[in-house]
Formats: structure tokens, sequence, C-alpha cells
């Protein structure tokens, strides 16, 4: 099959969201409402989830909410404390990982508890897994490429794996969404980043030949609604359009995309004081490759970095 179609996932029941009021966890819900999907949201906050995401969503604050009969076809399990942000001191390292684990175990409880196992869980990591590149290394990373045991960002994604793997054991689908630096009008990390560079002030990171691996929003959206309906699709999968290039590339596309240009650089040394480890994010990035979405025959609706910047640009407020 080749088509990106979720009317392939001939599902009947609802899909639970995990992260539902995040940044994809909103234009998720949103999207799977206009496809007629029900969706049951999880949310720390039920009152404001229920007022931002509406009232045809179902919200619970807790999974023990959610009766035994209830009909629930596919999970995606967003949910987790923000990555890049706070500086990953060892209490905001424990944070991070506890509360994607928290909620994978609390899954688990449900996925147990539930008279019909859902068919599919689709929980979001990272290419942080392959972790960082040392001297801007282009080597590709597929889905087999190891991980780096001792570098947060792998531990950390790798930890959030095993964590939903465990679901396997139950009957259900598993499957590992490592996604790239997420591009979308309203949040993340391109609002920022298209702002500075509006102003002129867009910038080349370190020496900006490091991969910046990213994804339009609607291709991270249209992986997940991809992952939940085909059902020989199970383990990693890469996340990113097939056209990463050097950030100092990535920058000049996004400024030209504002009609500017790239006047500005940031020495590692600068970045690294600022942000410790955290900083690997944006001076070490990985070459990661969409193997498997591009073998199963996923077609990306923004390939190309700068069709996507343009998409954006136009898009913005
Ligand atoms: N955005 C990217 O570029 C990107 C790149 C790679 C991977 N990812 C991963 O993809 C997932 C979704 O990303 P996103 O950008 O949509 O994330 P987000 O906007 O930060 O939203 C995550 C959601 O998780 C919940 N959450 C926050 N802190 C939490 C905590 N301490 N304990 C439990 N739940 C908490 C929040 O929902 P409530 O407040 O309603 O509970 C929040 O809306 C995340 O796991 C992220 O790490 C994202």
């Amino acid at each position: 099959m080749t088509s990106n179609s979720p009317a392939a996932a001939g599902a009947a029941g609802a899909a639970l969201i995990t992260g539902a009021t995040g940044f994809v966890g909103r234009a998720l819900v949103a999207a799977l409402r206009r496809g007629g999907r029900p969706v049951i949201a999880l949310s720390r906050d039920a009152r404001s989830a229920q007022s931002r995401l509406g009232q045809d969503v179902r919200v619970v604050a807790r999974l023990d909410e959610i009766a035994p009969d209830t009909a629930i076809d596919s999970i995606v399990h967003l949910a987790g404390a923000r990555v890049l942000g706070r500086r990953w001191t060892d209490a905001r390292r424990r944070t991070l990982l506890a509360s994607r684990a928290g909620v994978s175990d609390r899954l688990l409880a449900l996925i147990q508890r539930l008279r019909q196992p859902p068919r599919v869980l689709v929980a979001a990591s990272a290419v942080g897994f392959y972790g960082a590149s040392p001297g801007g290394s282009f080597e590709p990373r597929d889905e087999a490429s190891p991980p780096r045991p001792g570098q947060f960002q792998s531990d950390l994604c790798l930890a959030i794996e095993n964590e939903a793997r465990r679901a396997e054991a139950l009957g259900v689908r598993v499957v590992l969404m490592r996604f790239g630096v997420i591009l979308g009008r309203d949040d993340g990390a391109y609002p920022m980043q298209a702002l500075a560079a509006r102003l002129g002030m867009g910038a080349v990171l370190g020496s900006g030949r490091q991969p910046a691996p990213w994804i339009h929003l609607d291709d991270a959206l249209g992986l997940v609604r991809f992952a939940i309906a085909r059902a020989d699709l199970a383990g990693a999968v890469n996340a990113v359009a097939p056209d990463t290039r050097p950030q100092a590339d990535f920058a000049k596309a996004l400024s030209r995309s504002f009609g500017r240009r790239v006047l500005l650089r940031f020495p590692s040394a600068l970045l690294r004081l600022a942000m410790g480890e955290m900083g690997d994010l944006l001076l070490e990035g990985q070459n990661a490759v969409p193997a498997v979405a591009m073998r199963a025959g996923y077609v990306f609706v923004h390939s190309s970095l700068d069709e996507a910047m343009s998409d954006l640009a136009q898009k913005a407020p």
C-alpha cells in the first residue's frame, strides 16, 4: 500500500491521546476529530484541557476514570516535560524521564484492565536516540543504528522506548516515533526561530556543519496517523523529513523564507556555557533518515526544506 490515507485504519474505537494539550497533541486531536474519530485526552488539568480541546473530546485527568469496557482502538503517548528549555540538572533529568515513564506505567495498567486491548500504541521518542554526531558528521542514522549509551538524550529515548515496548507483551503493536525537530507555526521551536529570522537575527550555531533534522507538523501528524493505520508497521520510525541539511543551511533557508540573510554566529563555547549538555541538541545533531517510513510508502507532504520553510512563512501570523 502506498497511501497515507487514514481511512486504512478501519477503526471504530477511540484514540486515547496523552499530552493532548501540547503542541503536537492539540493538532493531532483536531485532525482526528475532523476525521470523525472519537478522542479521549489525558491531561493533568482536565478543566483547562476541556476548554482548549473542545466539548466533543472526552478529557480525563486520570486513566483509572476509563472503564474496562471502553472501546479504545489506539493510544498515542505524547506526554512529558519539555526537553529543550530548562537546564538539565540532575533533578530536571529525573523529571524528564519520570514524566514519561510514569504515564507509560499507567498506560500499561490501563491496557491490562481493558476488556479489549488497543491495536496499537504510538509513543513519542526522538532522533536523540542516536546521540550526538561529533564534528558535524553526516553519517546516516536509520532505525537500525545503535543508541549512544552515556549521552543523556540517547539514554532518555532508550528508556522511553523500553517502557513503551512493554505493551508488546500484552499483544499491542508498538510504534516508536523518533521525531526530529517538529516545525509548526504556533508552538515548538519554530516561532522563536522565525521571529529571530524575520528580525534579521538568524544565526549559525557553532560550526553550522552539524545536521539539523526537522519535520513539518503536517508530516509529524501524518506519520502518527500512518502508524495507527498500518497494521504491518511496528518498532522504530524516524519521523524526519528526507532533507536533513547542515544547521547553517537550515538557518539560511529559514531567513530566506522571510527575505533576510543570516548575519550572526553563536560560538559553540558560548552555547555550551549557557546550556550545558542540552547545547548538544543544537550543536551536534544527527543525520537521521526516514528509512522505515519511506520503505512503507509514506509520502511526505513537505519533503524539501525550502518548500517547508516557505509554507510556514506564508502561514506565520
Ligand atoms: N516538539 C518537538 O520538536 C519534538 C521533537 C522530538 C520529540 N518530541 C516529543 O514528542 C512529544 C510531544 O511533543 P510536544 O512538542 O507536543 O510536547 P509539549 O508541547 O511540551 O506537550 C507535552 C504535554 O505533556 C504534558 N506534560 C508536560 N509536563 C508533564 C509532566 N511533568 N508530567 C506529565 N505530563 C506532562 C502536558 O499535558 P498536560 O499539561 O495537559 O498534562 C503537555 O501538553 C513529547 O514527548 C516530546 O518530547 C517533540
